[in-house]
């Protein structure tokens, strides 16, 4: 077993990965990812659904051509099994099913949330056992592996950050994602308004924040600086978070993951956490962090190899798939 497809559609991304297992690494073989933009307003399920289903077959034999290699030399599907839109996952898992089927060969769901974390695992040598601040569209979650499973430590309580950007960039009519240009935008100022830092516990809540900056934005308050302190505010909140379950684990290694990791800002204040601690900062390529195959692939991979086995009749989608409920076999 060494070659694996994975195929990622939890949400905006269809995505087809082809990894290789070499000596226990990842070697990414191809991972060709396609974004779903919705022309207004935000995601509709079912439209992001019939995008998958329009193109995953010419994701697919995009990925089989930029691996170099033939259907027939796959050894394994993996697919995104949850959490996510029950109709995108429904129509991947279809996908998937039907793939395993006409190749005959073993079919894998797995975790989408554990895939992000274990995609760092398998392609920085360094990184063994991170504490991961998962920030995407959908999700923020801090994770990390103890007592046999990934733990949850903390979480968003309502929306993730992600969500909550481009909520607040559609109110300045700014494009679909919106994280990037909040991000150019924020470089532009430096001065501070205050917004609600909302943690509770171990978990964040981002809904207070996203109506107070809206609030400012009517009150003319300049973008620059609202974009500014909606970073300043949900980053430092997010890193105070990871902070505490790395202390909690005493965990000596920090990874980010999903779409938001690819901001400069949080890299940088969550390194500086880590720097301050004696602990190490990794985050994998752009490709990498947002949703992709290539990790479906490598955790569909780590879990065939440790003997995990599904059925076309185990292979059933859910929605609401928690990170804690992933059997662990491969730590
Ligand atoms: P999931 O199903 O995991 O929630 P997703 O569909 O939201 O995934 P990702 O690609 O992981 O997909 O993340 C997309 C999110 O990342 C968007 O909300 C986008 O605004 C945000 N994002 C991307 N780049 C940046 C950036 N530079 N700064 C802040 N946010 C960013
Ligand atoms: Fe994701």
């Amino acid at each position: 077993m060494t070659i694996c497809l994975g195929i990622e559609g939890t949400a905006h991304t269809i995505g087809v990965g082809i990894i290789k297992s070499d000596k226990g690494r990842c070697q990414v073989l191809s991972n060709v990812i396609k974004g779903y933009h919705p022309e207004k307003g935000g995601i509709h399920p079912r439209e992001a659904a019939n995008h998958h289903a329009t193109y995953v077959a010419d994701v697919l034999s995009d990925s089989i051509k930029k691996a170099g290699v033939v259907f027939s030399a796959v050894d394994l599907i993996s697919f995104s099994q949850g959490p996510g839109l029950g109709p995108c996952l429904r129509t991947v898992a279809t996908a998937a099913r039907a793939l395993s089927l006409k190749l005959k060969k073993p079919l894998l769901g797995v975790n989408h949330c554990v895939a992000h974390l274990e995609i760092g695992r398998g392609t920085i040598p360094e990184c063994i056992d991170p504490v991961l601040l998962y920030v995407s569209g959908a999700n923020t979650q801090v994770i990390g592996f103890a007592e046999g499973k990934y733990r949850v430590f903390g979480e968003t309580l309502d929306i993730g950050l992600g969500n909550c950007l481009d909520k607040f960039g559609r109110s300045l009519d700014l494009e679909f994602p919106a994280g990037p240009k909040i991000e150019e935008l924020a470089k532009k100022s430096k001065t501070y308004v205050k917004l609600p830092y909302s943690i509770k516990g171990m978990d964040i809540a981002f809904s207070g924040l996203l109506t107070a900056a809206m609030q400012e934005k009517k009150q003319g308050t300049s973008v620059e600086d609202i974009c500014f302190s909606i970073q300043e505010t949900a980053f430092a909140a997010l890193t105070e978070v990871t902070e505490r379950a790395m202390a909690h684990t005493e965990k000596k290694e920090v990874l980010l993951g999903g779409g938001v990791a690819c901001n400069m800002r949080l890299r940088s204040m969550v390194e500086t956490m880590a720097k301050a601690r004696g602990a190490r900062f990794f985050v994998p390529s752009r490709n990498l962090c947002v949703d992709n195959g290539a990790m479906i692939a490598w955790l569909g991979l780590l879990m065939y190899e440790s003997g995990i086995r599904m059925t076309i009749e185990d292979s059933m989608i859910n929605q609401r798939f928690r990170t804690d409920m992933v059997q662990v076999a491969w730590r």
